[in-house]
């Protein structure tokens, strides 16, 4: 039973076939960075026209690698949101095309439940009992769900301003390092001390399982100002296709060290609520999904803290964003039945709970 499923819903154009619900045998992901990395973000109009050039080519790959045609297939399944209009629709279109030529079914996905299902596949020897607390962060998103059985789900909490990704961006960006930022915060950080600037952790009126970002940013950019670093910050900027090296090189201490501490604080922000929420539903496993999952920090924070359930990562390459992930809960959806029609559509705001 293989699934093609296709994923464009930000700035990566990616396929995958992936076989009863488990077995990867393609994954295809062409990355948008050398596009927007000079713009410090993605600029949703290129990423539209990024995924017109690259849809074709990266399915074609995926099916070869998979040693697979059309013919083969038992459905084609798609991002339908939430995710960048243009982009989304891209992917729609294609899959659409597709099923429509060779009668085949589509199953529209949402993207954060692709990321909680990024996990649910590479756990399939030991599966994540239900019911679990479910962390997605990424650029996009700051969600904690409860994932009931039958995979039904209730928003906990949700980010009240910037994801948590969209935060390392717009520091990355602020002191001059490229675009995606949180690679680069993340590799720098152990490189500084992370008690030296005591940035204040988040309070919440109303609904305690909420997150906000937006006061840390500020507090960073409030030290920015408080020191003269312009100089540090142009060189930066300057440096042509820096590797890690460079960036350490260039980087002091005193800035190594602010790093550090945001890097400690937004780790902080992001554990003690989901390992409350999972505490709250008496959850059996908690899921920490999306690009922000790869954050090293993170993985080993969660693993040392003392979580009140066994904690799920995907591999690095399931935590950004990927097609797998996708055909992952597609599978779900084919083997209940749940199926799209041709009027599917992108939704730039779909949700999920
Ligand atoms: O899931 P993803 O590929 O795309 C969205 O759906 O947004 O996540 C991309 C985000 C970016 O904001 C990027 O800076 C962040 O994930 N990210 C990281 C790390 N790797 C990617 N943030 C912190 N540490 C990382 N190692
Ligand atoms: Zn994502």
């Amino acid at each position: 039973m293989r699934i093609l499923a296709i994923e464009t819903s930000c700035d990566e154009t990616a396929a995958a076939v992936v076989e009863d619900g488990r077995r990867i045998l393609s994954s295809v992901v062409a990355s948008q960075m050398a596009t927007h990395g000079k713009y410090g973000g993605v600029v949703p109009e290129l990423a539209s026209r990024e995924h017109l050039r690259a849809i074709v080519p990266v399915v074609r790959v995926a099916l070869e690698q998979a040693g697979t045609g059309f013919d083969h297939l038992a459905a084609v399944a798609v991002t339908e949101g939430p995710g960048l209009v243009g982009s989304l629709l891209v992917g729609i279109t294609y899959a659409k095309s597709i099923c429509f030529a060779r009668n085949l079914p589509l199953i529209g996905v949402n993207h954060i439940e692709g990321h909680i299902h990024a996990v649910i596949l590479e756990a399939s020897e030991a599966p994540v009992e239900l019911p679990a607390v479910a962390l997605v962060v990424s650029g996009g998103h700051t969600h904690l769900f409860e994932v009931r059985e039958g995979f039904t789900y209730r928003l906990l909490g949700r980010t009240r301003d910037d994801a948590a990704g969209e935060a390392y961006d717009k520091v990355a960006k602020l002191l001059g390092f490229g675009y995606p930022g949180g690679p680069i915060i993340d590799q720098l950080a152990p490189h500084g001390d992370p008690r030296a600037v005591k940035f204040t952790l988040a309070h919440m009126k109303g609904n305690k399982l909420d997150f906000s970002f937006s006061g840390l940013k500020t507090a960073v950019l409030r030290w920015v100002e408080q020191r003269d670093l312009t100089a540090e910050i142009e060189t930066r900027r300057n440096l042509q296709n820096p590797s890690m090296d460079d960036w350490l090189r260039w980087t002091p201490q005193p800035t190594l060290d602010m790093l550090a501490s945001f890097q400690r604080t937004v780790i902080e922000e992001l554990l003690r609520r989901a390992m409350a929420s999972a505490e709250e539903i008496g959850a059996k496993a908690l899921i920490i999904s999306g690009g922000v999952a790869s954050n090293a920090g993170l993985r080993a924070r969660a693993r040392a803290a003392n979580s009140p359930c066994p904690v799920y990562f995907p591999t690095p390459a399931l935590s950004t964003d990927n097609a797998v992930m996708i055909a992952s809960a597609a599978f779900l959806k084919f083997r209940n039945g749940r199926f799209s029609d041709l009027t599917l559509s992108a939704s730039a705001n779909l949700s999920l709970a």
